[in-house]
């Protein structure tokens, strides 16, 4: 077999929350870009799309059917998310002239048998080609879990790399998408395979890990295996697997999805 080399030049980060029943109010989500144009713009910018996904619970972030069609901002006056933008937390002097967006998303979806509401919001934003740094939602009050890696009051970090430097194939990167929902159910114990979706527009070789604390805070107090139960595994072809031990246990965990080259 021949060696292979990991590049983590793109990546994408989904919290997902397991088996949630709680009164704190954000699910999780997840943040993904992708350029609009191979090449760049030809003035040395390139523009961009940045996609952000968020769940909170259903009523306390109100949605309805006239909200959804009207596209109303959701409303998050109190609670997590509220009046944040999506900052740059690392490499931000090759950010690009990166001007932080908000993350109050557009109301697109919400259910009351689950108890949640869905919000999503797209912003194009123009940055310089060559740009390289991260940016995240980072917030405190998760739902209450069964396990923290860290007792800090469920902090938690959503992150995404913006990467806008040439390929070897000459262009630039699509980064992948994990259209997970944030917030599954899992039967009490056997384990329970969980395969993450991911996909990409280039059809580049994905790859599964869990996010990390070491150089870039990409997982706040919800970093495996700490996060998880004992004998977790995450396979690098984005097969979870998880063994829940009883019921009504709520874990989180912060997964990164790069590409493999
Ligand atoms: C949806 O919520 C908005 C704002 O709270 C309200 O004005 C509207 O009447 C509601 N629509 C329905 C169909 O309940
Ligand atoms: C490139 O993007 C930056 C940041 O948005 C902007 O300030 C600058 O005017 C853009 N340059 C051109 C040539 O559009
Ligand atoms: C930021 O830059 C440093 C040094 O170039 C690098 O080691 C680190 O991984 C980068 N972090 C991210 C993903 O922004
Ligand atoms: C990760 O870093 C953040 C910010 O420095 C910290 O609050 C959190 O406790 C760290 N998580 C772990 C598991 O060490
Ligand atoms: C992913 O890899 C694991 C371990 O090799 C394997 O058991 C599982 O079937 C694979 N999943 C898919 C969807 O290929
Ligand atoms: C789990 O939660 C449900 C609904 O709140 C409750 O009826 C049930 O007793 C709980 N089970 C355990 C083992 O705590």
């Amino acid at each position: 077999m021949s060696t292979n080399t990991f590049l983590s030049y793109l990546s994408f980060i989904n919290l997902i929350i397991f088996n949630v029943r709680a009164s704190n109010h954000f699910y999780g989500g997840s943040i993904t870009y992708k350029p609009t144009t191979s090449f760049g713009n030809g003035d040395g910018n390139v523009t961009i799309i940045i996609t952000q996904t968020y769940l909170w619970s259903y009523p306390t972030i109100y949605c309805n059917d006239t909200l959804v069609r009207n596209q109303a901002l959701i409303d998050l006056l109190g609670h997590t998310g509220y009046g944040v933008n999506l900052n740059c937390i690392s490499n931000c002097s090759t950010s690009g002239s990166y001007q932080p967006v908000p993350i109050t998303p557009y109301c697109t979806d919400y259910s009351t048998s689950l108890g949640f509401t869905i919000g999503q919001r797209l912003d194009t934003v123009n940055l310089a080609l060559g740009s390289y740094f991260s940016v995240a939602f980072q917030s405190t009050s998760l739902p209450p879990l069964t396990l923290y890696s860290a007792q800090d009051g469920g902090s938690w970090s959503t992150a995404c790399t913006i990467d806008l430097s040439f390929k070897p194939n000459g262009r630039l990167n699509f980064a992948p998408i994990a259209p997970m929902p944030p917030y599954i159910s899992i039967p009490v114990n056997g384990p329970q395979s969980i395969q993450i979706p991911v996909f990409d527009a280039d059809s580049d070789n994905l790859r599964c890990r869990f996010a990390t604390n070491s150089s870039v805070n990409e997982c706040g107090s919800v970093c495996a295996p700490d996060s998880l139960p004992s004998s977790s595994v995450l396979f690098h072809n984005c097969t979870l697997v998880i063994v829940g031990h009883n019921a009504n246990d709520t874990y989180a965990v912060t997964v990164q999805v790069t590409l493999f080259v």
